[in-house]
């Protein structure tokens, strides 16, 4: 996955000789830094309108984020969790999506299903949506087209503040997702948020599913999945599921290419002290995460 975003990026950019795709990765740099850093606060601030940081962006998380839905839904798989899926048509929302890795774990997951939907509906939801229609084309061209029929799959896109007083639209979707987004959003926000969920969910047909998966190491969103999921299971026609979990990113399928390392992002196992050079550019070797799933009952 890693190689076709790399080689999309390159297409897109018509970058065909070693010497200008390396500067080209090694241009990446500042805005690799730049989102690393927002990210070391509990309070955060991205800007990712500026198309080198959303293509910083898909070579450093798309890949082992798409992990993260997948291994999800692979765990609730096991168990017997999963109420969606049985039908030919597939109707998925995806709240604060960004570039959509959502999408591809998705797909990853509903591969490895025998009786599987045809047709996937999806809607792509983003405060940040029009600026990221550049992330998501890349992953559409690189990844998502090639993995599913594209004349059975439909993805629209559109602006949405989740943190706004408006319901969430989609109140018909099958399943609805919320990766990665909820830490972004201060807690008097995400007040706001539990309580749509809440409405929402109250509100929703038989089977439909909710699925939240944030990383670990941000207080007020495990607690906001700790009250969601007492509130869930004291409800008694909703079903909630939830555990944490990490993944290692150096054993997943997808090699990181070897260009990627010599002119981006380090790799290192060693707890040597960081170079100046490196700082936010060293590759998580793991993910942790935290997740929930709150489904209707049948
Ligand atoms: C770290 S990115 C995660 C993107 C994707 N879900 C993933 O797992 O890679 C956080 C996303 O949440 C979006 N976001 C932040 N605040 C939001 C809000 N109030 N409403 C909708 N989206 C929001 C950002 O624009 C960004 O695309």
């Amino acid at each position: 996955m890693h190689n076709k975003i790399l080689c999309e990026l390159f297409a897109t950019h018509g970058l065909k000789d070693a010497e200008s795709q390396a500067a080209y990765l090694q241009s990446l740099k500042p805005y690799a830094i730049q989102i690393w850093e927002a990210y070391q606060n509990q309070a955060i601030s991205i800007d990712y309108s500026n198309l080198k940081a959303q293509e910083a962006y898909l070579l450093r998380y798309f890949t082992p984020y798409s992990y993260l839905i997948s291994t999800v839904l692979g765990d609730m798989g096991e168990r017997g969790m999963l109420l969606f899926g049985h039908d030919d048509l597939l109707k998925v929302s995806v709240f604060g999506c960004g570039p959509g890795p959502e999408m591809a774990g998705l797909i990853r997951h509903l591969k490895t299903i025998s009786k599987r939907p045809q047709m996937l509906y999806a809607r792509m939801l983003d405060v940040a949506s029009d600026a990221w229609s550049h992330g998501r084309a890349i992953a559409h061209r690189g990844i998502i087209s090639g993995e599913w029929d594209p004349s059975l799959i439909q993805i629209d896109s559109a602006h949405i503040d989740i943190a706004s007083e408006a319901p969430f639209p989609d109140q018909d979707a099958d399943l609805l997702v919320f990766q990665n987004c909820l830490n972004e959003l201060n807690s008097e926000k995400q007040k706001t948020v539990e309580v749509k969920l809440r409405n929402t969910l109250s509100a929703a047909p038989t089977a439909t599913t909710m699925m939240l998966i944030e990383q670990q190491g941000y207080d007020s969103t495990d607690e906001l999945l700790r009250r969601l999921q007492q509130w869930a299971n004291e409800t008694t026609d909703l079903y909630a599921a939830g555990q944490s979990g990490s993944f290692d990113c150096w054993d997943l399928p997808d090699r990181i290419p070897e260009l990627i390392l010599q002119h981006l992002f380090v790799r290192r196992r060693d707890r040597s002290p960081v170079q100046s050079h490196e700082r936010g550019l060293i590759l998580r070797s793991k993910v942790k995460y935290r997740w929930l799933t709150i489904a209707k009952k049948p």
